[in-house]
């Protein structure tokens, strides 16, 4: 489905348009997406600057310059080692400046890196907007705001170590809104004590554009499971074994590819009556089809025995098959009702269950797909909204169980992604979901692949129990 404003938003004549009349008319900017396996710098000669003074030197230090970017450090004192040596190892060395020092005349960055992880009161949020104001102009279109800060959560935190924690999230909720119509996003990484070793997959992932339409949110690592001891960056997934529900179309299909490209083999399921799409879809990743409704009541031994044939368990189980049933719940019929609870979280919680013991490896993947209506609530989506939130209770729940398995468990809330589900929309509402959102567009199947596919991979350990929303700044919703 193709999106009129964002193909003219690209357009000189028409900007110039638009301007004389005076139109406010929010142009969207478009984003820069990768395609195809993750490249080994996906932050090749990025210039990013880091505004030090927490205790992630070495963490950042070695995320940003292994992904091939040029840091600038702003540091009221000496650079801490770290940022030497990494920048030795990779022939990164850091640009210094002091805090006072403008950034030079005609600089651009791609991203701006805050460690706050040393903040304890309120007084001290002040190094934001000393950070942040005079820097803020030189961030280029697409760019990438990061604040990293301590978890809220954490017990060992004072009220008043927490609050200014927390604040961080209002911080960067909002500078996601500012910076949002060029197509740049902003994100805060809570980082509890211990959980340094988690935050670099993270960081690389956050400021890479597999992660364009991902903006506006907290992501809180924890240390539920063990840390792995290499984390490779890519082919991250090769050898491993995926099963993707609802694999024939639209999210479930751009999952397929985007595990299949980082060297999963992958199980595509769907449903019967779609083996032709599923065929296609199979041979495309180089994987297999299976047909089964995951609500049939064999299913959990249609699956146990499809391993079986496998010889080993799942490593990577994605959670997509998903239907909506929408009414107002007074004209809603109780099959309406049924079939999409069933189908959103019914089936999820009873496979994910059924498989545990011997249907998961250890260290696997699993990832279920919520939605943005689950978190915000929608009109005629009573059913719908009540089973994607059941999916965040669950992943919530199912976590901390699993975790000394070294399995991870998280949700993927998509806001409005261009599939068939969304153009079937009615006009209107299609173009304001599209342009309430701080980027102003949709997004694409692939934005969802690519997030489904950081969780799946060895470098998401510190990410568990989380429901990461995928929805470009959706003004609704938490
Ligand atoms: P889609 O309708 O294009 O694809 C869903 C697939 O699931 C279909 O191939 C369907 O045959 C399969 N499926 C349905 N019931 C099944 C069953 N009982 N057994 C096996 N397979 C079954 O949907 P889309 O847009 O790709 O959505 C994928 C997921 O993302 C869903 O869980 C959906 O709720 C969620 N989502 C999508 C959003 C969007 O904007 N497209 C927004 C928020 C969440």
């Amino acid at each position: 489905m193709s999106d009129l404003l964002l193909e003219l938003s690209q357009n000189p004549l028409f900007q110039q348009v638009v301007r004389q009349l005076g139109v406010p008319l929010p142009m969207p900017e478009r984003l820069r997406r990768g395609k195809g396996p993750w490249p080994a710098q996906p932050l090749a000669d990025a210039p990013i600057v880091v505004f030090t003074g927490g205790r992630l030197d070495a963490a950042l230090a070695g995320a940003l310059t292994s992904a091939g970017a040029s840091p600038l450090v702003v540091t009221p004192a000496e650079p801490h080692p770290a940022w030497r040596q990494a920048g030795e190892a990779w022939a990164r060395p850091p640009r210094v400046f002091g805090p006072t020092e403008n950034p030079p005349d005609g600089q651009r960055t791609h991203a701006l890196v805050f460690d706050g992880t040393s903040l304890e009161t309120p007084t001290a949020l002040r190094g934001l907007y000393d950070a942040f104001h005079p820097w803020l102009p030189t961030l280029g279109r697409g760019g990438r705001v990061l604040v990293l800060g301590r978890d809220p959560a954490e017990s060992e935190l004072t009220p008043a170590r927490a609050a200014t924690a927390t604040a961080l999230e209002g911080f960067v909720r909002s500078l996601a809104k500012e910076v949002g119509r060029r197509g740049a996003t902003a994100h805060a990484i809570m980082v509890p004590g211990g959980a340094e070793g988690r935050v670099g997959p993270l960081v690389r992932f956050l400021l890479s554009d597999r992660a364009s339409f991902l903006t506006g949110q907290p992501w809180g690592l924890s240390t539920l499971t063990p840390e792995p001891h290499s984390v490779p960056v890519v082919q991250s997934l090769e050898r491993k074994l995926a099963l993707v529900t609802g694999a024939a179309r639209g999210i479930g299909e751009a999952i397929a590819h985007a595990l299949a490209a980082e060297g999963a083999h992958v199980l595509c399921l769907d449903r019967p009556g779609e083996e032709t799409p599923l065929a296609h879809v199979a041979q495309a990743v180089g994987g297999e089809p299976v047909t089964l409704d995951i609500t049939a009541a064999d299913a959990a031994q249609a699956l146990h025995a499809l391993l079986r044939r496998q010889g080993r368990p799942l490593d990577v189980l994605v959670h997509n098959a998903g239907i909506t049933r929408d009414k107002t719940l007074a004209r809603m019929s109780h099959e309406a009702w049924d079939q999409a609870v069933a189908v959103n979280l019914g089936a999820v919680v009873s496979l994910t269950d059924a498989l545990l013991d011997e249907g998961l490896a250890d260290n696997a993947r699993v990832v279920c797909l919520s939605s943005v209506s689950g978190l915000a609530g929608n009109v005629g989506q009573t059913n719908y909204a009540a089973s994607k939130a059941g999916v965040v209770g669950y992943v919530r729940a199912l976590a901390p169980r699993v975790a000394a398995r070294g399995i991870t468990v998280n949700a993927v809330a998509p806001g409005f992604i261009e599939t068939r589900l969304t153009a079937a929309m009615p006009v209107a509402t299609r173009e304001v979901a599209r342009r309430l959102s701080a980027l102003g567009q949709g997004g694409e199947p692939r934005d969802i692949a690519d997030l489904v596919c950081f969780l799946a991979s060895p470098g998401a350990s510190g990410l568990t129990g989380r429901s990461m929303r995928a929805c470009g700044g959706m003004f609704i919703g938490a």
